[in-house]
């Protein structure tokens, strides 16, 4: 459907694998021919875990004001690149933060907002050198209600 505004969502992680992804779709939302602009959606989960951001979350932090500051600055680093990006080439973004499962919390905002396209990366800041598919990706390909575009390491 050409001319038509699309929705795509980015989910960023803050590793190099989703930066390659926000590039993907930042490219895949400046690619259109109606007199709409399509919009792009960054999401962060603030996962349960935080093992992903342990260089960050050094053992023994637990005043809660210096956890919140800690993941300003995790949630700051992600946006980074899509914010830059997007405003470099005058593509409407809206970031999104949430608390939660990563996999879930996508797949519930992809149906919330109507999202056309979901662009990942295959890994992710838990990266193990030899795994094509990270557990995020692996299950929004499963689960999501949409087309999934995943960036290769
Ligand atoms: N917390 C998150 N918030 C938003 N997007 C995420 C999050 N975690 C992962 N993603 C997205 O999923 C992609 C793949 O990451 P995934 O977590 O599946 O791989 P991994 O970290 O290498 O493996 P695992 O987390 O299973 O150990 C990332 O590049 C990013 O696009
Ligand atoms: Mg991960």
């Amino acid at each position: 459907m050409l001319g038509v505004r699309r929705k795509i969502m980015v989910a960023v992680d803050g590793s190099a694998v989703s930066d390659k992804a926000v590039h993907e779709a930042v490219w895949l939302a400046g690619c259109q021919g109606g007199k709409f602009k399509n919009k792009l959606f960054a999401v962060f989960v603030k996962a349960d875990r935080v093992r992903d951001y342990d260089d960050l979350f050094i053992k023994g932090v637990s005043a809660e004001v210096e956890i919140n500051d800690r993941w300003h600055k995790i949630i700051d680093h992600a946006f980074l690149v899509v914010k830059r990006l997007a405003a470099e080439k005058e593509i409407p973004l809206e970031t999104i933060v949430v608390e939660g499962a990563p996999a879930p919390s996508i797949i519930h905002l992809v149906g919330k907002y109507d999202i056309d396209l979901l662009v990942v990366g295959s890994t992710g800041k838990g990266a193990v050198k030899r795994a094509f598919l990270g557990s995020v990706s692996a299950e929004v390909i499963e689960h999501a209600p949409c087309g999934v575009y995943v960036v290769r390491a």
